[in-house]
């Protein structure tokens, strides 16, 4: 097994273990915005597929200060004594499309964060890195164009050296022309979905068509609607749709508080609403009454939503909680439901960051079984 780790937006850590899990990674410790893991040489070529980590690296050195305390540069490079260049250079190649003839070039870079800062310089800790691998290798300093990049990153947590798989971040699709979400966040609120082939979805504030295009694009087999009031976010939308040549969606120019669509005619709602940062405290409440009682009338039964929610809009959508009877005969049997639409239940919430903007996911599923929209 090859150990390697994969930094990820703050809040997916969970849904990126579980998605390198699937082939057949062993997670050896998660902290905030990064996932440590161990990866049989066969599944390596595979690891460049995944979709809900930012950038994977391969593994060269790991300290967590708690564990083996890394004080000084000096340190750091008694440390680097025992790396085998050639051998991680190897692993580093079974992981890569194409591989890169010798001779090798390399650049470092080096991050350093929090208390660290006071012990160590990113200038001086690069410069004496780049100096050790060139003691012991013949690989030569490129900082233009290396044919690899040895990363450095030292925080209050840990040190960690690695070689990124990709030169680009894995978040940055080739396959997105416009990215107006993160990519990342769109493909966990698929999986949040449950998206299945034959399902047909909407996106009903599509916008720039980011999670229809990043949906369209992995699952083909879907059928795929998306709706905005702006008609220029339409055409981005088109753009995207037509870059990752997937599936084509059904884009409407139209307001997400009359659809028009026929009610139970969609099976996941997947949606980055407006979050209400413009907006009054009145006027998010009445778009999310609007907006919900739309999503609940075209989702049919047992369909699940997945929503975006940051800004004033979570607060509104917060306010709208509460605990009812569960779907059982047990009068201890709860839920968490919308007051004002009890069909759609809440099922799971996941905490992320956009930026400086704390956010959430919601998904909610529909039982009609109890309650009724009035
Ligand atoms: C946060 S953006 C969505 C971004 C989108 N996920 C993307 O990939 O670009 C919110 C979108 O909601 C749209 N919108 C706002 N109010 C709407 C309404 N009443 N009906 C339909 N779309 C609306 C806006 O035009 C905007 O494109």
């Amino acid at each position: 097994m090859i150990s390697f780790y994969g930094t990820t937006g703050s809040g997916l850590e969970a849904t990126a273990a579980q998605e390198v899990s699937t082939l057949g990674a062993d997670i050896t410790r998660m902290t905030k915005g990064k996932v440590f893991f161990l990866c049989s040489s066969s599944s390596c070529p595979d690891l460049i597929k995944l979709k809900t980590f930012e950038r994977l690296f391969l593994e060269v050195l790991c300290a967590f200060h708690e564990e083996m305390e890394i004080s000084s540069i000096d340190k750091l490079l008694e440390e680097m004594k025992a790396v085998n260049w050639e051998s991680n250079l190897k692993k580093w190649k079974n992981c890569r499309e194409s591989a890169e003839s010798s001779p090798l070039s390399f650049r470092v870079s080096c991050k350093v964060t929090g208390q660290m800062r006071k012990k160590f310089s990113a200038f001086h800790v690069s410069k004496a890195v780049s100096a050790s691998i060139q003691n012991s290798t013949n690989y030569a300093v490129n900082l233009k164009q290396p044919c690899f990049e040895v990363n450095v990153r030292i925080s209050d947590e840990y040190i960690t050296i690695g070689i990124p798989l990709t030169t680009e971040p894995l978040s940055k699709r080739p396959y997105l022309k416009h990215i107006s979400v993160r990519s990342t966040i769109c493909h966990t609120m698929c999986l949040k979905a449950g998206i299945s082939s034959g399902m047909r979805i909407l996106d009903p504030c599509c916008g720039h068509g980011t999670i229809l295009a990043e949906a369209s694009y992995n699952w083909p087999a879907c059928i795929y609607f998306g709706l905005d009031q702006d008609l220029e976010a339409l055409k981005i939308a088109s753009e995207n749709m037509q870059s990752c040549k997937a599936s084509t969606a059904s884009l409407i120019c139209g307001d997400c508080a009359r659809m028009p669509l026929t009610s139970e005619s969609v099976d996941a709602i997947l949606c980055d609403p407006p979050f209400g940062i413009k907006h009054n405290c009145q006027e998010t409440d009445k778009f999310l009454d609007r907006f919900l009682r739309e999503c609940s009338r075209v989702l049919c039964e047992g369909g699940t939503m997945v929503v975006l929610l940051g800004g004033p809009l979570r607060s509104s959508f917060e306010m709208q909680l509460e605990t009812g009877q569960g779907e059982g005969e047990d009068p201890g049997d709860r839920r968490e439901n919308l007051r004002d639409f009890p069909h759609l239940v809440l099922k799971e919430t996941l905490p992320l960051r956009l930026g400086l903007l704390d956010a959430i996911l919601w998904c909610l599923s529909k039982h009609s079984g109890r309650g009724h929209v009035t």
